[in-house]
């Protein structure tokens, strides 16, 4: 009696295993948005439409590359098939109604069964025939009238959104960005937050779209609580340095969740939107940062389909717990305020080739060690610690510890954005007193780019530490900390502000 049902029971278990995949192609593709010619007046739906189809031709040959290359999935942009600086009546020709997966649709299959949606029909298809998981971020309308008292006046809502197709074609995922930026008044506020997963052969995967990343609601919650191996990640995102430079940023976040990021930037070098990259758990796969030329790029990279049963997944780290063994600095250190992207820093100026200093603002201090080959004549660096709420294109609260080349000499230019940097440092040692256990270590070098990780390492108790004595120049390194509970109720500007 009981040794069938054990052979079923196994049966059941390697029909699962034969269907899993340890580790699958992943690509993401970087897009020059062709923008529309205008968006400060209503075009027609006829023109609106050319114009997509132009943005998704470009997407079309990205798809069949990475399909024919093995990729099993493809990220295209926020954005990317429009653009931006819509009003609400402009972006509104550009939207489709996009229907809940449940609905279990094949666009491709069945395209007049929600009307007339040409693109999602379009998208579909291209994921069908080319047996790939397509991305997309379009726009979806849902009409409402009075019976809802937050319906807006015109008598829909108009939603920024992350589509997701299946390779047979099938919708799968349906994502209302929910921490809208500051300026996209095209769109409206969801009136909930939505944690958005799918399942497929290659693991269990989040999404969430740009502004996002600095959110508990979703992007935390998808990670933690819903234990996702992979998270899609569209964007269209403008570097700011120091802090906010794409790569840097959306990798120290990959990096400090232990998942799987998929991250891809619209391209327009005007707008210093550039930058998209695969990150893992254990590190940077793949990355693509232009300034030079105005082309759109594939990247493609192997991934763990589930990288938190891997041998190599990385432990968590207890990120105070260095800082809080140091000594807090003698009263009498001559430290001065500074801002960087308009948040009051404390700095402190690195002034020999050797040294340890330690700086303190509120509950947070930021403790470093450091060698530089030389300390050069030309060149000023700071150690800068914030522990505040940022309240400039919405609301989150901060506390970092950074390490950063001044703009000149002059120590009011410290936290503007600069270039190069021609001071190295051999050795380095960035740790801070930090109230949270989500901070996103990052390191920038001279021209912008993205230390290699060979050169550092991040210790369980919370250093961010050189390893090999190779000297870097280093333009910028912070330890970037969310404290999700000191945040308002939303990041953006909530619907609280239309009344
Ligand atoms: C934008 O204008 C150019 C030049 O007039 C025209 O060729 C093109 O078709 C227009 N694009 C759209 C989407 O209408
Ligand atoms: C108003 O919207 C609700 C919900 O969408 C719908 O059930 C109802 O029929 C609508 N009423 C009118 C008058 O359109
Ligand atoms: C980049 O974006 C700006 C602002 O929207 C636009 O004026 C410019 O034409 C864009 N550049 C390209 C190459 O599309």
């Amino acid at each position: 009696m009981i040794l069938p049902h054990f052979s079923v029971a196994l049966f059941a278990l390697s029909v699962l295993r034969v269907g899993a995949l340890d580790t699958f192609i992943s690509a993401v593709y970087e897009h020059a948005v062709i923008l529309p010619n205008r968006t400060e007046t209503a075009v027609s739906k006829g023109e609106a439409l050319l114009l997509m189809n132009k943005n998704i031709d470009v997407l079309e040959k990205a798809i069949k590359l990475a399909a024919r290359r093995g990729a099993q999935i493809i990220v295209t942009p926020e954005d990317g098939i429009y653009g931006w600086d819509f009003t609400r009546e402009t972006i509104y020709p550009y939207l489709e109604d996009i229907p809940d997966p449940e609905v279990n649709w094949i666009p491709c299959r069945d395209p007049k069964r929600f009307g007339y949606n040409p693109v999602q029909e379009r998208l579909s298809c291209l994921a069908k025939d080319n047996s790939i998981y397509v991305m997309a971020n379009i726009g979806d309308k849902k009409s409402c009238n009075t019976s809802d008292p937050q319906c807006p006046p015109d008598g829909h809502y108009q939603y920024n959104t992350n589509v997701v197709f299946d390779s047979q074609g099938r919708l799968v995922a349906r994502y209302h960005k929910y921490n809208l930026f500051e300026p996209e008044i095209q769109f409206d506020f969801p009136k909930d937050s939505e944690t958005v997963t799918f399942d497929t052969p290659f693991g269990k995967f989040g999404i969430f779209t740009c502004f996002d990343i600095f959110s508990y609601d979703p992007a935390v919650l998808v990670v933690d609580e819903f234990q996702v191996d992979s998270v899609l990640f569209p964007t269209a995102w403008y570097n700011t340095l120091p802090l906010l430079s794409a790569v840097p940023f959306h990798s120290a976040w990959a990096r400090a969740m232990r998942v799987n990021l998929l991250a891809a930037n619209t391209h327009n070098t005007s707008m210093h939107m550039t930058g998209s990259g695969i990150y893992s758990p254990e590190g940077v796969m793949v990355y693509h940062y232009d300034m030079e030329t105005e082309s759109g790029q594939l990247l493609l990279s192997e991934l763990k389909s589930r990288p938190r049963s891997g041998p190599t997944y990385p432990v968590t780290v207890d990120w105070s717990a260095y800082a809080k063994s140091v000594m807090p600095p003698s009263s009498k250190q001559s430290d001065f305020m500074g801002r960087i992207y308009f948040d009051e820093f404390t700095f402190i100026e690195l002034k020999k080739n050797t040294g340890e200093y330690t700086v303190c603002q509120k509950t947070l201090c930021c403790h470093l060690t450091y060698k530089m080959s030389e300390k050069r004549r030309d060149e000023v660096y700071v150690l800068g610690v914030f522990d505040g709420l940022h309240t400039v294109e919405g609301q989150y609260y901060l506390q970092i510890c950074t390490l950063l080349k001044c703009q000149t000499t002059d120590p009011s230019t410290c936290g503007e954005p600069v270039g190069s940097a021609f001071t190295k440092f051999e050795e380095f040692s960035l740790s801070g007193t930090f109230g949270t256990s989500y901070v996103f270590p990052q390191i920038i070098l001279s021209g912008s780019q993205l230390a290699p990780e060979r050169h550092y390492e991040v210790l369980r108790d919370g250093r961010l530490k050189s390893r090999n004595g190779v000297p870097l120049p280093v333009l910028v390194m912070a330890l970037y900390g969310r404290v999700f509970e000191k945040d308002p109720p939303r990041l953006g500007q909530g619907p609280w502000k239309l009344q």
